[in-house]
């Protein structure tokens, strides 16, 4: 990691969790992390528990965001949760472009660009993901995949944009398989997404803080976090369970 830039690691609980064992959960991660630790930590829960996660970190250093947002500001868009409603509950994050996203509800390249712009007008942070499929990989399609989900985005924000977002590589192929992309690769991907955006903006190219999410465990986590173009995580399965989390964590801290 680049001394200069931030570091984060945030956990993507996706559909799980309950009252209860977010508290247990929550409670460990107040105990155990604080924002002075060289790097920041978040949490992302599913929409219900907002307002637990918001009452329960209020205070304690650590963040917290959504995993998707409505690309509209309000109106009648049933289901769909707003931008300002998420700054409501004390959001600083949402992901916009997960995997899961675009292959399970057809989030084209274009509705993700539409959704990372609500996410800024409402003054949240959008954690863009891209990645690739293994079949693309095999293919070597790998660059042009995550030229492209990239490209769609700058090409209706503006490159500046990315001055007010966190960019991450999450290789489809290794999320919740337990196949993590190796240091090597992982590292190779993100350093040509912060070459592509240097050619754009040689300065917001070098503040960009770049995640890699995919199978991140405490194992493996210490040598990615060491690359020097990987600036923390997207954390999945491994956030959920507090020991890994914290450990995950705790291995940002260790190559502040
Ligand atoms: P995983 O998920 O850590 O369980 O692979 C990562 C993600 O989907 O963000």
């Amino acid at each position: 990691m680049s001394p200069g830039r931030g570091r984060l690691v945030a956990g993507n609980w996706k559909m799980h969790g309950s009252l209860a064992s977010n508290r247990d959960l929550l409670a460990r991660l107040c105990v155990s992390l604080n924002a002075n630790q060289g790097a920041e930590f978040a949490v992302c829960p599913p929409f219900p528990y907002l307002a637990q996660v918001s009452a329960a970190l209020t205070g304690s250093g650590i963040t917290w965001g959504a995993q998707t947002l409505c690309e509209n500001d309000h109106g009648a868009f049933t289901g769909e949760v707003s931008g300002a409603m998420l700054r409501d509950f004390g959001c600083r994050y949402v992901i916009v472009g997960h995997s899961e996203r675009r292959q399970l509800y057809s989030e084209s390249d274009a509705l993700v660009g539409a959704k990372f712009l609500a996410a800024q007008r409402s003054g949240l942070l959008p954690i863009l993901c891209v990645g690739e499929t293994l079949g693309q990989r095999e293919q070597g399609e790998t660059e042009a995949v995550v030229a492209r989900q990239l490209d769609a985005v700058v090409a209706l924000a503006g490159v500046s944009a990315l001055e007010s977002a966190v960019l991450a590589y999450e290789p489809v192929w290794a999320i919740g398989t337990g196949k993590t992309a190796s240091p090597a690769q992982a590292q190779a991907v993100h350093a040509f997404l912060r070459g592509k955006v240097a050619r754009m903006d040689s300065g917001i190219a070098d503040a960009l803080v770049l995640l890699y999410g995919g199978s991140v465990k405490p194992a493996n986590a210490v040598e990615l976090f060491s690359q020097p173009d990987i600036d923390g995580g997207l954390i999945g399965g491994a956030s959920l369970v507090a020991d890994d989390f914290i450990a995950i964590c705790k291995a940002a801290m260790r190559n502040s």
